[in-house]
């Protein structure tokens, strides 16, 4: 699975354009939020993990910073193709946590992230909205990698977040934003350019969990955009402890 440009052979470009050609038609303007989600990944779902390693940047990072103790009880909302558990097991063996909920609107995705937990005893992969869905008992991490910017009410899934949290527990994210200082006409462009595809840029989702969390850390960054050489997208990491 490619990360970087190389290597990279013919049959990927092929599958990028395909990628491409879906993200250029955009996220479909008809149906329910959860229809319109499945309409815009059905097509990419096999080769969503390849691209998408080369557009998310600082998910790995995201994980590291979320330091999860040992046999923690953790959810991911907008879990996706459930690929950030590779990162996980990167830092603490998925086998030795009590639990990990995948939590996703999306079928086509998650029938990816249901293979890929396939023999995973503790992982569990759940049909639902971000804005609703509870764990039957609070948690010790909550996170959300680049899925926040498509949950059309957000406000609604830090509030779930918040309140799925047990004292002292941390909600991570990363993700797309309108930096504070970023100038007018950078800030116009991209929020233009991935609103095509459902991805909703806004100074306010930082600066409401600084607010939420008032013991925090954030990192702001840019990062590369596939086929758009020069051009940094801004995205930052974000971990809260709750008081
Ligand atoms: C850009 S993808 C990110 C997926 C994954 N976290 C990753 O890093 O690859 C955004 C995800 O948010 C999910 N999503 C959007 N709205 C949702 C909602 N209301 N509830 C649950 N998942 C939602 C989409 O289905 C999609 O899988």
């Amino acid at each position: 699975m490619p990360d970087s440009w190389w290597p990279m052979f013919p049959a990927d470009f092929v599958a990028d354009g395909r990628i491409l050609l879906r993200m250029l038609r955009g996220l479909p303007r008809a149906g329910s939020h959860a229809e319109r989600l499945q309409g815009f990944y059905a097509p990419q779902a096999e080769r969503y993990d390849a691209f998408r390693t080369r557009l998310l940047h600082g998910r790995d990072a995201l994980i590291e910073a979320l330091e999860i103790p040992a046999a923690a009880r953790v959810v991911e909302l907008g879990c996706g193709t459930g690929r950030n558990l590779a990162a996980i097991e990167k830092v603490r063996p998925v086998a030795t946590l009590t639990r990990i909920q995948l939590v996703d609107l999306c079928p086509a995705l998650l029938a990816v992230a249901r293979q890929r937990v396939l023999g995973m005893a503790n992982v569990e992969v759940i049909e639902a909205d971000a804005t609703l869905w509870q764990p039957a008992t609070p948690v010790d991490r909550v996170y959300l990698s680049y899925a926040l910017t498509m949950m059309p009410d957000w406000r609604a899934v830090l509030a779930n977040a918040y309140a799925m949290l047990a004292p002292g527990g941390r909600l991570g994210l990363v993700d797309f934003h309108l930096p504070e200082r970023g100038s007018q006409l950078s800030n116009r462009f991209w929020r233009s350019w991935f609103s095509h595809d459902g991805v909703a840029l806004s100074v306010e989702h930082l600066r409401t969990l600084q607010s939420l969390f008032p013991h925090s850390i954030t990192r702001e960054c840019r990062a590369a955009v596939p086929y758009l050489p020069g051009l940094r997208a801004p995205y930052y990491l974000f971990v809260g402890v709750k008081p």
